[in-house]
C-alpha cells in the first residue's frame, strides 16, 4: 500500500472529522436537541399510512397528488410536501419521517420518529366511519406505545423516559370530528357545539397525558384549518357567499379551547412544554389577502375534484385529472387540503413566528432548544 503523504493525511483527517461532526454532536442549528418527531393526526399530516389500509376511501396514492414531490404520489394529500416534512427541514432532521403502516418502518428507520396519521381520522374513535377505514387517534397512540416504543428502546439501548424528551410529539387532528362526525350527525344529534367541542378537547387531553406518561415532553398542537373556506364547504353551501361561517365558527371554537388547554394541562404534566400553532389564522390571513403572500387563487382547488353527483366526494382529486398551471399561487390543492406553498408558510411561522396569535406560548424553534 502506498505511503500517505502528510498533507493528504491531514486533508483526510479533516474530511473525516468534518463528516463525523453531525453524528458526534447531537445538537445542531444553534442548539436544537431534537432527534425526530412522532406525528399523530389526519390527512393534513398523513404521509402514506392510508395507502396500506384496505377499504379506505381517503387515499392520495395517485397523481396528481405528489406531482411536485420527489418520486411522485406517496399518500400525502397535497401536491408536494406537507407541513411535517417542512417542519422537519427547519429542524434539520436527516430524513422524512416514515409512515407507521409501511413494512419498512422498522429498526434503524424509526430512530428519527414515526408518523401514525391517517386521512379521515379524528380525535374520536367513531369519526370517519363513513370513510370505510381510518386509524383513529387512540389507535395511533396505541401503535406508538405497543409497537414503536419497545423497538425504539431496543434501537437506542435506553429507556423511554431518557429518549423521548428529545423528540417532538406533533398532533394535528380535530377537523374531521366536525366534517365526518358532528355535522353529519347534526340533524339527529342532541349535543350542542359547545358540549361536542369540550368532549373533543377533553378526549385529546387524555391522549396527551397518555403520551406524557410514556415519556413525551415536547408537544406541538396544530389548530384546525378554517375548513369553512375550503372549496368543498363552499360547494356544499352554494347559496352562501364567502367562507361558510358555521363551519369556521366550529373550527375556531375548537382552536380556542385547544389554546386554552396548553396552559390548563401543564399542572398535570410537569416538566413538559406544549406549543399551539394557529394554522387557522395563518391560512385565514392568506385568504384575506392572497396577493401579499404571493397567492393568486384562494378559492378554487388546483386539481379537478369530482362532486358527489359526478361519482366523487367533493374533496379528493380525480385520478389522473387535470391540474392548474401554477400550484404555487393556489391556496387549496383539492377540495380541502392546502398546497405545499401554504404548508411552507405554516411551517415557517410555526418555527420562527414571534406572534402569540400564531404560536403560543413560543415557537417550535424555541421549544426545540429547551
Ligand atoms: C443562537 O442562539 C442564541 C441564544 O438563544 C441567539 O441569541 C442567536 O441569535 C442564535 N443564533 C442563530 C444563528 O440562530
Ligand atoms: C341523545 O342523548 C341520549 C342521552 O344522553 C343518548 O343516550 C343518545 O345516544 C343521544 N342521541 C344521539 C343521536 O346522540
Ligand atoms: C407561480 O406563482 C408564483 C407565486 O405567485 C410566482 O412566483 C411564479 O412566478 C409563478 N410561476 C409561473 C411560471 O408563472
Amino acid at each position: 500500500m502506498a505511503q500517505i503523504e502528510p498533507q493528504t493525511f491531514h486533508a483526510l483527517l479533516f474530511i473525516s472529522l468534518f463528516a463525523c461532526l453531525p453524528s458526534l454532536c447531537s445538537c445542531h442549528d444553534n442548539g436544537t436537541k431534537i432527534q425526530g418527531m412522532f406525528v399523530f393526526g389526519s390527512s393534513l399530516v398523513d404521509n402514506g399510512n392510508n395507502n396500506q389500509l384496505r377499504d379506505a376511501i381517503a387515499k392520495a396514492d395517485y397523481l396528481p397528488y405528489g406531482i411536485d414531490f420527489p418520486g411522485g404520489a406517496t399518500g400525502r394529500f397535497t401536491n408536494g410536501k406537507n407541513v411535517i416534512d417542512l417542519l422537519g427541514q427547519h429542524l434539520q432532521l436527516p430524513a422524512y419521517i416514515p409512515p407507521f403502516t409501511h413494512p419498512s418502518t422498522r429498526g434503524a428507520n424509526i430512530v428519527h420518529g414515526v408518523n401514525y396519521a391517517s386521512g379521515g381520522s379524528g380525535i374520536l374513535d367513531d369519526t370517519g366511519a363513513v370513510l370505510g377505514n381510518v386509524i383513529c387517534l387512540n389507535k395511533q397512540v396505541e401503535n406508538f406505545e405497543h409497537v414503536t416504543l419497545p423497538e425504539l428502546e431496543q434501537q437506542l439501548d435506553n429507556k423511554a423516559q431518557q429518549i423521548l424528551q428529545n423528540y417532538l410529539f406533533v398532533v394535528s387532528s380535530g377537523g374531521n370530528d366536525y366534517s365526518f362526525n358532528y355535522f353529519l350527525a347534526l340533524p339527529t344529534a342532541n349535543l350542542t357545539l359547545q358540549a361536542f367541542t369540550s368532549h373533543l378537547t377533553t378526549t385529546l387531553s387524555h391522549q396527551l397525558k397518555r403520551l406524557y406518561k410514556l415519556g413525551a415532553r415536547k408537544f406541538v398542537l396544530m389548530s384546525i384549518n378554517p375548513n369553512g373556506c375550503s372549496p368543498s364547504a363552499k360547494a356544499r353551501n352554494p347559496r352562501r357567499s364567502g367562507c361558510i361561517q358555521y363551519v369556521n365558527r366550529a373550527n375556531h371554537l375548537f382552536n380556542h379551547k385547544l389554546r386554552t388547554l396548553v396552559d390548563a394541562i401543564l399542572p398535570q404534566m410537569p416538566a413538559s412544554n406544549l406549543v399551539f400553532v394557529n394554522a387557522y389564522k395563518v391560512i385565514r390571513d392568506i385568504i384575506k389577502n392572497p396577493a401579499s403572500n404571493g397567492f393568486v387563487d384562494a378559492s378554487n382547488g388546483c386539481c379537478e375534484v369530482p362532486s358527489i353527483d359526478e361519482g366523487g366526494n367533493g374533496i379528493l382529486c380525480k385520478k389522473g385529472g387535470s391540474i392548474c398551471a401554477n400550484r404555487s399561487n393556489h391556496v387549496f390543492f383539492d377540495g380541502l387540503h392546502p398546497t405545499e406553498a401554504v404548508n411552507a408558510v405554516i411551517a415557517r411561522k410555526a418555527y420562527t413566528s414571534i406572534r402569540k396569535t400564531e404560536v403560543y406560548p413560543m415557537n417550535v424553534k424555541q421549544l426545540s432548544q429547551i
